[in-house]
Formats: C-alpha cells, structure tokens, sequence
C-alpha cells in the first residue's frame, strides 16, 4: 500500500518521478504528489486521486525544472483521501518533505509531543509526525535528523526525504516496508517495487529493515540506526521490462489471465527441478499454511493436496488470525506461508512468529527479494513476473501449481506414492497449460455469459472437494473488482443457511467438474433450480447432460479432477473480469483496494 519512488542524476527529474509512479499506481491510487528541490526550495505538487489528476494539477501549476524528487501515490490509512493528506508533507519552515509508506502507530504521542513544542500540524496523517520530528532534529545534517528522528518511531516505515537545505541528497529509509535503492546511469533512485525502475537500470539494492540510505550525485551510502556504515550489496534485477507492459491487452488483469498457461509451464519446467532437489525436513508431524485473500484459497487447496497424497494434517490460516492467537506449533510443524508480493503485513507477521516457535519456514512467494523471502528458511518462487492488476490471477495458479509439484514430492519422499503414481501426476500436471489455452480461446463465450448477468445483484459460488476453495476464490474476484456481492460456498453447506438467498435475482455459479461427487453437485443444481436460481455451471466437455438443468454452461477441459482448480480458475477469472467491464468498473484499481498489504 502507497508507492514512493525518489530520484537524482542529470536528467529532469519530473517525468522520470511521474513516470516511476505510474508503475506504482497498483499500490493505491486515492492521491498522488510529487517534492522537487529547486532554486533553494522544495516545491509540492499534489493531487487527490490518480497520477494523471496529478498531471493535470502539474500543467495548471507547473514545477521548476529539478535533478531532485520524491513522489508518492497512496492508499490512505489515516485520514480521507484528499490533497491536504496527500504525500508529500513538508516540515514548518517548508524546507524538508517527506514521502511515507507504512504506518507510525505511536503518532498521537508524537503528534501532541510536537505540538506542545510549537509545530503545526496541517494533516490527519500518521505520516506528518515524522516530517516534524526531522524538523525538530535537523542541526544542518539531514541523515542524522532522520537517524535520531526514526529512534523515537513505532512502526511500518519506508520513507523518502529532501531538504532544500541539503539540495543534493535524499534520504531514505525502511522498516517494515519494501524499499529498494537501485543504480542507474549518472543517477540514483529509491523505489517501493522493482518495476518503478526497471526502464532506467537493473542494479538494486533491497534495503534491510532499519537501514538508512543517502544518495547523492555522488554515489549511494548505506547506514544503520546508529550511524554505522553498512557494505553495498547490489542485486541484478532479471525482470523484463515488457513484464509491466499491458502488450495490447485492455487490462492488466486480462493480460495477466492470458499469462498463465505460460506461467505454468515455466513453473513445471524451473520450479519442479528445485522441488525436486528440496529435502524436506526428516520429520514433520503437521503442515500449516499461512496467508490472506487469494493466496489463503490458494493454501486451501493445498490443504487437499497435501492431505490426500502426502498423508499429513494440514490446517490453514488467515495470517491475521494466526498471528494473533496462541497456535499450536512445534519444531516438527511445517509452516508454509504464501503471498504473491512479499510484503503482506499479517503474511509476514505470522511467519515471524512460526519461526519464533521452533517451526521451519517455506515460503511461496512471487516478489524476488521481497521481505518475507528473507525471513524464510526456504522460498519456492511462483515465477510469474510482475503482477500488476491488483486482483490476483496468475499468481493463484502458479501457487496452486507449487502447492501440487510440493505436495506430490512431499507424498513421494514420505513414500505415500510410488514412483510410477509420481511420474504419472507430473505427466498429468504437465499437460494443463495446454488445457488452459483451450479455456483461454473459449473467452468470447464466457464474455457472452457475462453480459447477460452483469446486472444481477449478488452471487453465489458454489464448489465441493477441492473445489470449495475455487468457489471461493470465485466469489472473491466478483466482488473485488465488480464490487457485486458474492459469496463462495461449501456446496454440501447449501441447505445449512444460503439457499434461503436463492430466488429468481440470484446468480449462482456451481462448480460442476466431473468427479466421484458429481452426483451431489447435480442434486445441488436441482434445488436452486427448483427455487428459480439463474444457473451457471462450470462443467467438463463431454457432460452433455448438464444442458438439460443448466441454462448458461461454461466449459472446461476433461481432467483429473484432483488438478482442476488450475483450470476452473480461469473462468471463474474470466466472468469477473468480462462482468466487471460490462459495469464500467476500473478492474485493474478496484476501488479501496492496493495490491501490496503492508500495513494490518
Ligand atoms: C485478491 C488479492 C488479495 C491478495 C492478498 C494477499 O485478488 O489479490 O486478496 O491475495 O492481499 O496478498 P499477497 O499474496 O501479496 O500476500
């Protein structure tokens, strides 16, 4: 949640600023604004809404020309979304600003501290705090104002900082929060994500918690919390800058569900080699997964996985229930703790406190360097390149697709399966991304459903055995980015509470892939059909007798239906996606939602 980008070198730093923003914009898009130093000043320019109101604001009342700024797009926390509490803030002399991702919880004590020294305060942010707090320490030496200043500071912070005082240097610094510093030609950056960087240069540095950075004209130092200077680590970023290109898709979000065949056989080809050569703790009584929003789904299905084939109890958790509570875990406990970014606050918290107990710590995880990669005693990538559409597609499947290569090898090793039954899952495994496709040409029959529902008020997702989570996940997509009510559901649940909701206005989408239970998904199907439900199934080719109670089928592949969540998921993408446009909805920035939870 918010992005912030920095720069200095000898090009105009505006468009690189606006530019580097606009690849943060998935990390909240309720305000954007820009600090430029120039002439013995630091100038703001701010805007609430989406980068280009802030452009707008920027012709009517331009900058000065500067080789010098920070900039910020941001998902308010504290404080409504307006130009008063937009990034960046400025000390009260004017002379420093900041830009700020994370959370100051101890701000109150802070904020009234201050004012009682005299400071005024314009906003109703956390993030003002620390702007004044600098102010208070600055003795001609910007680093150390910010040293002493993030001593007193209880926290999530990633945070860029000028002083026209200081007008050849940016001081930034992290906690909690994604920072990188990242080297270019003649110049400097900071950024929260890779991406803001990547069509200027491809050397980086992940900044460690409680790590000040100071970059210059000059050249980049890095320094710990007491002044110590810290050795330069540069990483080589691999990623293609084609990667945060939409590539003619109208949405990132389409582009990104057309990816996923080609994530998949990636992932099959890199990832299983690595599975394979992993050793699996000597003994492990239970498994327990941690995550949130889709990637909790994507764990639940691991859930099947693992229990099925490997023979272990698994149990599944939200990160912020887990971290909160007192959980049963031991040194022989497997934590598996799964997020697309890295970053999720309570994602990270909850492994932190894993590893706390004694457990081991395996991460899924698709952000190379991100924190909770650090923090893991092992990291399986999802390998599926820069996710940009804040509602996650690509990256569930490739969870769901580490989750099978990992369980089945964990099944193997613990011989639950022989080698053949092993080789026989991974032919299976194998031949999914060419099923996918098979979905992915079918989209104009999907988009057609789409278009005769999108006015329905709410929904219901219905799924049984491993595709109880898919409902879920289902529902989640809808309602994110089409903002209709959707609820997913166990369908053997039915009869306990939602089929009261079932009438003539209700949507409900049943999962009806071939499988053992079949039969109880059809008796499913004809009770919301006896009670005027609008129907929609996803069933397998072949089923032909599904048409008969079914009004609206979306087809899938024949497969296995112990794999079919890797396909099921791709109409279930689909329809949000194609009813989300019906609606006029901005599906790659649903509103409210950032794409990197940093904050709980
Ligand atoms: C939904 C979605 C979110 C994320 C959740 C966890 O489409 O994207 O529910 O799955 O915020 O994020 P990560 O995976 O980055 O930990």
């Amino acid at each position: 949640m918010c992005g912030i980008v920095g720069y200095i070198g000898n090009k105009e730093a505006l468009p690189v600023l606006v530019s580097g923003l606009r690849r943060l914009e998935y990390r909240g898009y309720d305000s954007a604004g820009i600090a430029v130093v120039s002439g013995g000043r630091v100038h703001v320019r701010k805007a609430p809404g989406k980068i280009d109101a802030l452009i707008q604001s920027i012709k009517q009342d331009p900058a000065p020309q500067s080789f010098l700024g920070i900039a910020h797009t941001r998902w308010a926390t504290h404080g409504a979304p307006n130009k008063i509490n937009s990034h960046p803030h400025l000390s009260c002399d004017k002379k420093i600003s900041v830009v700020h991702n994370g959370i100051i919880e101890n701000y109150m004590k802070l904020k009234n501290a201050l004012i009682k020294e005299g400071h005024k305060f314009v906003s109703e942010t956390d993030t003002e705090v620390l702007v004044h707090l600098i102010e208070k320490y600055y003795r001609g030496d910007l680093k150390a104002a910010v040293i002493a200043a993030l001593r007193l500071v209880e926290g999530s912070f990633a945070i860029g900082v000028v002083s026209s005082d200081e007008p050849d240097k940016i001081v930034a610094a992290r906690q909690d929060s994604p920072l990188i510093v990242a080297q270019g030609k003649d110049s400097y950056f900071i950024a929260s994500d890779v991406p803001a960087i990547l069509e200027h240069c491809r050397r980086v540095i992940y900044l460690k918690d409680r790590q000040v950075a100071v970059l210059s004209q000059g050249g980049v130092g890095i320094y710990d919390l007491n002044n110590r200077k810290v050795a330069l680590k540069f990483d080589k970023v691999t990623m293609d800058a084609q990667c945060a290109q939409k590539d003619g898709f109208a949405h990132f979000m389409l582009k990104e569900i057309h990816e996923q065949p080609r994530v998949l056989k990636r992932l099959i080809a890199a990832g299983l080699k690595e599975i394979t050569a992993f050793e699996f703790p000597k003994k492990i009584s239970n498994v327990v997964v941690v995550a949130c929003g889709t990637a909790y789904h994507a764990g639940l299905v691991g859930k099947y996985i693992i229990e099925l084939l490997a023979r272990l109890p698994v149990w599944v958790d939200l990160s912020s229930e887990f971290r909160y509570r007192d959980p049963i875990i031991t040194k022989d406990t497997l934590v598996i703790a799964v997020s697309q970014s890295g970053e999720t606050a309570d994602t990270l918290a909850a492994a932190r406190e894993a590893k706390k107990r004694g457990a081991k710590v395996i991460s899924i995880c698709n952000v190379v360097g991100s924190s909770l990669t650090r923090e893991s005693n092992k990291v399986f990538y999802t390998l599926a390149g820069p996710e940009i559409g804040v509602a996650s597609t690509k990256a569930y499947t490739a969870q769901l697709a580490v989750f099978y290569m990992l369980g089945l090898r964990l099944a193997f090793s613990r011989k639950m399966i022989s080698a053949k039954a092993y080789a026989g899952y991974l032919k299976t495994l194998g031949r999914i991304p060419s099923m996918q496709e098979e979905i992915l040409r079918s989209k104009e029959a999907i988009a057609a459903v789409a278009k005769r529902h999108h006015n329905f008020g709410s929904f219901l997702f219905l799924g049984r055995n491993i595709n109880f989570p898919s409902a879920l996940e289902g529902a989640l997509k809808l309602k994110e980015i089409s903002y209709i009510p959707a609820e997913g559901y166990a369908a053997g649940e039915m009869k306990h509470g939602p089929i009261a909701l079932i009438d003539e206005y209700r949507a409900v989408v049943c999962i009806a892939v071939d499988s053992e239970i079949y039969s109880k998904m059809v008796s499913n199907i004809q009770e919301i059909k006896a009670r005027s439900g609008r129907l929609i199934a996803i069933a397998s080719d072949g089923n032909t007798s599904i048409k008969a109670y079914v009004p609206e089928v979306i087809r899938v592949p024949k497969c296995d239906e112990f794999f079919s969540p890797l396909l099921v998921a791709l109409p279930l993408q689909m329809l949000a996606y194609y009813i989300a446009v019906q609606r006029g909805c901005n599906v790659d920035q649903p509103r409210n939602l950032a794409k990197s939870v940093t904050v709980e």
